[in-house]
């Protein structure tokens, strides 16, 4: 049975349409119930056009942390997910959220982690003078940023690049990544024990590399 995700975002939502597109070309056997926002995001007219129900849960309309995620907690539990993909949502959730979907939500962040958790992840990785910059796609935990990775794609940084020409090239590796990310964690058995990986109840000792371990069109692992 094809797996049942939902996605939540605060965007432009390409990271969301490149899962949709990789539904709908049969490289992912999954469904997004529905897409999920915490403000009037773009994305949400793309979910729209596709035929996927949105919930717009605004967090300006709630008094506190605690009522907003009381709201998104109430819109999610309708859909029973198999995996909630932060896809660009821009909001920090509380522990005790986070703890309820744990080892079933996972985001995608673009720095390759344990850099540069947070935000402005482009600008602080040219002004260190990196090599290279990249996406992770983690598993969410209580700390920022800061769960098991996945899964990364790398990209060599350009003497020519600016922290919005950087964000441009990486896109791409960022909806490859989360594609090939999904299309492996809806075929394996893919578990988190202590902060630890199993993929067929093997530990995964580093992030599967996109291009090495993972190819753009579903899972190239042996
Ligand atoms: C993506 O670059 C994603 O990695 C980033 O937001 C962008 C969303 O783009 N996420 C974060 O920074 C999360 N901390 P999109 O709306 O076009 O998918």
């Amino acid at each position: 049975m094809s797996a049942r995700l939902l996605v939540l975002m605060s965007g432009r939502g390409t990271n969301f349409k490149a899962l949709q597109q990789a539904i709908e070309s049969s490289r992912l056997d999954a469904n997004i119930d529905a897409v999920i926002a915490d403000r009037a995001a773009a994305g949400l007219g793309l979910a729209r056009d596709c035929g996927i129900d949105t919930v717009l849960i605004d967090r300006r309309r709630h008094p506190d942390r605690a009522s907003f995620e009381a709201s998104l907690a109430t819109a999610m539990a309708g859909y029973a997910p198999d995996w909630i993909v932060l896809a660009g949502f821009m909001r920090v959730l509380s522990a005790g959220f986070v703890e309820r979907f744990l080892g079933r939500m996972i985001n995608i962040h673009p720095s390759l982690l344990p850099k540069y958790r947070g935000l402005d992840t482009h600008a602080r990785a040219l002004a260190a003078g990196d090599a290279e910059h990249g996406a992770s796609v983690h598993f969410v935990t209580p700390e920022l940023d800061g769960g098991p990775v996945i899964s990364q794609a790398r990209l060599a940084i350009e003497s020519d690049d600016k922290p919005d020409r950087l964000a441009e090239r990486l896109l791409p590796l960022e909806h490859r990544l989360l594609t090939a990310t999904m299309a492996l964690l809806t075929t394996t058995r893919v578990s988190l024990h202590h902060e630890q990986i199993l993929l067929d109840n093997q530990p995964l000792a580093e992030p599967l590399l996109l291009g090495r371990d993972l190819d753009g069109l579903g899972s190239g692992r042996d």
